[in-house]
């Protein structure tokens, strides 16, 4: 295998990232552009992890799909240890990064048996040989807590828990650096997503692995990430270290995510939010700042012009609100993304 990683520069790096999707348009229905991910930039370098919160349908599924390239982006780019995904093949891509998905019952294939499941990125790959597999196959069982003995079964023999090692076994059988996790312990009973979250964060320090972790659960990210973005209708209205997001949040958005889970629920993820109305339609993004018809400091200003991104020693915040900071320092921090 050629070298593929570039240690100097950012695991990951995201820049102007956007993806619309058509909508309807059946026969009784209009055409309306989703706009699920629009205009995301950050980096996380390597050995991080960046937790992804946001409320459901705020686009995290889409960005992490972007990230490991299932999806392709209507705009912006994407560089996985300073290549390309638009330039790197399939092979490469899964070399690089992997991801876990929110449900183990319907990520793992029915018919197919756990070692052949475990095995499917090798096979892939096509120079890894049959004894070569088979022996990396049993390691990745044993690594995620397994006996090796249950690459016989078939996934309908297992527990949610135990399909969700499967496909930790899976993505880590390439040995990538990079692995995106979305909602891996959401699908799962309340007892076992503790078991899953402590397995990430062993083999994330065994392995020296690079993690973005998506959560809708602001009690798990804090439990897990080195750093947090906070997503809303699309946008990355707000990020920062953990403990600088969950100590003094500066977008009203954050605090309002933060104060409704003062009491949290383990596996109950974000209760109502204080926030009066409903969560919006990103087929009908409102003008000015997006958050602005929940928000409760808008100003008028706050309907007519997009607010400013604001940057103060890594801590982003896209709010008028937000202290001020000199421009030109800013615009080299944003460059450096969520980089140190
Ligand atoms: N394949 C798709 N086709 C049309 N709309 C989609 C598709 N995937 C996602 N969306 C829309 O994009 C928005 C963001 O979805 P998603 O990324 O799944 O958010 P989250 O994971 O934060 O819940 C939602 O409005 C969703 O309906
Ligand atoms: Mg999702």
């Amino acid at each position: 295998m050629t070298a593929l990683i570039d240690e100097a520069g950012p695991a990951v790096s995201v820049r102007g990232l956007r993806r619309d999707f058509v909508r309807g348009g059946g026969l009784l229905s209009t055409h309306a552009t989703v706009r699920a991910v629009d205009g995301v930039s950050f980096d996380v370098s390597h050995g991080e992890v960046l937790g992804i919160v946001g409320e459901s349908g705020s686009g995290k599924s889409t960005l992490a799909r972007l990230i490991t390239g299932l999806l392709r982006p209507t705009a912006g780019d994407v560089r996985i240890a300073g290549r390309s995904l638009a330039e790197a093949d399939r092979r490469q891509r899964a070399r690089l990064i992997q991801q876990v998905f929110q449900d183990p019952y319907s990520s793992l294939n029915p018919t197919q048996r756990v070692r052949d499941i475990v095995a499917l990125p090798l096979v892939a790959q096509g120079d890894v040989p049959r004894e070569e597999r088979a022996r990396r196959v049993s390691e990745m069982l044993a690594l995620v807590g397994l006996d090796p003995a249950v690459g016989e079964r078939y996934p309908g023999q297992m527990s949610g828990g135990q399909r969700q090692r499967v496909a930790i076994a899976r993505a880590l059988v390439l040995k990538p650096r990079i692995v995106v996790c979305d909602e891996p312990t959401s699908a799962l009973d309340v007892s076992v997503q503790a078991q899953i979250l402590n397995l990430l964060q062993a083999l994330r320090r065994e392995l020296n692995l690079t993690l973005v972790f998506i959560s809708h659960n602001l009690a798990v990210v804090e439990h897990i990430a080195t750093h947090v973005a906070v997503m809303y209708l699309g946008r990355i209205v707000e990020a920062a270290p953990t403990a600088e997001l969950f100590g003094s949040p500066r977008h009203p958005y954050t605090a309002a995510l933060l104060q409704s889970v003062l009491t949290p629920e383990p596996g109950k993820g974000i209760p109502r939010i204080p926030l009066g109305e409903g969560f919006p339609d990103p087929a009908a993004i409102p003008p000015g700042c997006r958050f602005h018809p929940r928000c409760p400091s808008a100003l008028p200003a706050c309907a007519d012009a997009s607010p400013p991104l604001r940057v103060d020693a890594g801590h982003l915040v896209e709010c008028i609100l937000a202290p001020e900071t000199a421009s030109r320092e800013a615009t080299s921090q944003v460059h450096a993304g969520l980089g140190p």
